[in-house]
């Protein structure tokens, strides 16, 4: 049986037994708050491991046409439109495939509302129902480019802007204003939303809470997020409720492993260089930016290594620091950078023709399994 640390670096892995746990929690809130929480493939699309997600949720969210597809054809249950901008060209097809279609401007309704009352007409079996993106400005997320509700977002129309009704024919609403947060932020927007909607709510079938519950994180208040939503039913009890998490599903379920290709020392900082890169692997690191934990690594204390860890890319910001490390970093040796199953796989590039981690899936019995490794050809597919 081929085990993890006999792996060539680098590679992503993925845990089954981790997955398995973070979608019983999500099965068990959906169960007990009454909701249907959807996965969104903004964060994970390694569809691979969809055999293993389906079997607690099968409905997702798509904001593009490719994610629609991917939904229907590896995941198998419905999907919830939500793109910022639906062209001539690409509204028919999510017409085709979807259950809801949230607009994000009364505009864009208006422009395909004719598509939509066409599509309806001649499928009374798969009717689409539209909605409205709207922007309760009620801001909790400290990281400005994850937070769709600062100032002059292009996300989801203001109660101003709305004029105390509903476009005729509306029949949800969604919003989404949270990233990586808890039950007490969706209670304060909540509040913000009912404060500015809530006038329009007994003319709508379901309203749609996005994504950034961060459920599956430890600490995270789970029966509160449960009694809120049960309360928010209990006011509202014809609106159908959805959840679309994305990082909630992947959230701590597998890691990036790499190995140290050299050591490099100047102006007084040393730079272990990684055969990974974060500007190509990890991206959030340097567009957060966060440092990721690193497994091998230690708290600063005397005698201890510290590095700056450098990604094998030409880019000069590609690097992020510091850790410290027992003993002195050596050639070879392996670096596990923690929680690398979100927003990575879904977001890497082949910049400067680096070679794409391979991607491993480690069973709940411990057999590792490849998903995909890459090669030549995957970069050469993707010039012209
Ligand atoms: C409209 C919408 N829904 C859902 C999500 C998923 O959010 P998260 O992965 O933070 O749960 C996002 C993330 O950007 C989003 O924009």
């Amino acid at each position: 049986m081929m085990k993890i640390n006999e792996l060539p670096t680098p590679f992503y892995i993925v845990y089954e037994d981790r997955l398995r746990k973070n979608l019983s929690l999500i099965k068990r809130v959906k169960e007990a708050a009454g909701v249907n929480i959807i996965m969104a493939f903004k964060a994970n699309a390694l569809w691979r491991t969809f055999p293993i997600i389906k079997d607690y949720v099968t409905d997702s969210t798509a904001s593009s046409l490719n994610e629609l597809k991917l939904g229907r054809e590896e995941l198998g249950g419905d999907v919830y439109s939500y793109c910022p901008a639906y062209t001539p060209e690409t509204i028919k097809k999510y017409l085709a495939g979807s259950k809801h279609i949230t607009f994000n401007s009364v505009n864009q309704y208006e422009r395909f509302r004719s598509d939509l009352d066409d599509w309806n007409k001649s499928h009374p079996d798969s009717v689409v129902s539209p909605g409205l993106r709207v922007n309760p400005r009620c801001s909790v997320i400290e990281t400005d480019i994850y937070n769709p509700a600062l100032p002059g977002s292009r996300f989801g129309v203001t109660a101003d802007a709305l004029g105390g009704r509903l476009p005729a024919g509306i029949e949800g609403l969604h919003f989404h204003a949270l990233c990586e947060s808890t039950s007490y932020d969706l209670q304060r927007v909540l509040t913000a939303f009912e404060e500015q909607f809530g006038h329009l709510l007994e003319n709508v079938k379901w309203v749609n809470m996005g994504g950034g519950h961060l459920m599956t994180k430890e600490g995270y208040d789970v029966e509160h997020l449960i009694w809120l939503l049960r309360e928010f039913k209990n006011r509202y009890p014809w609106i159908d409720v959805i959840l679309e998490p994305g990082s909630a599903f992947t959230w701590r379920t597998g890691d990036l492993i790499t190995s140290v290709v050299d050591v490099v020392e100047n102006d007084g900082i040393k730079t272990a260089i990684i055969d990974a890169s974060f500007a190509c692997h990890m991206p959030d690191t340097l567009e957060m930016p966060y440092k990721p934990a690193i497994t091998e690594s230690v708290d600063a204390a005397e005698g201890h290594q510290c590095y700056r860890l450098g990604g094998n890319s030409c880019l000069s910001g590609d690097y992020v620091g510091d850790w410290c490390f027992e003993k002195p970093l050596e050639i070879g040796d392996r670096l596990t950078l923690e929680d690398m199953n979100h927003y990575t796989t879904v977001k890497t590039t082949m910049f400067n023709g680096i070679s794409h981690p391979a991607i491993v899936l480690c069973r709940s019995d411990g057999s590792l399994e490849y998903l995909r490794k890459y090669s030549y050809e995957d970069y050469k597919s993707r010039m012209s």
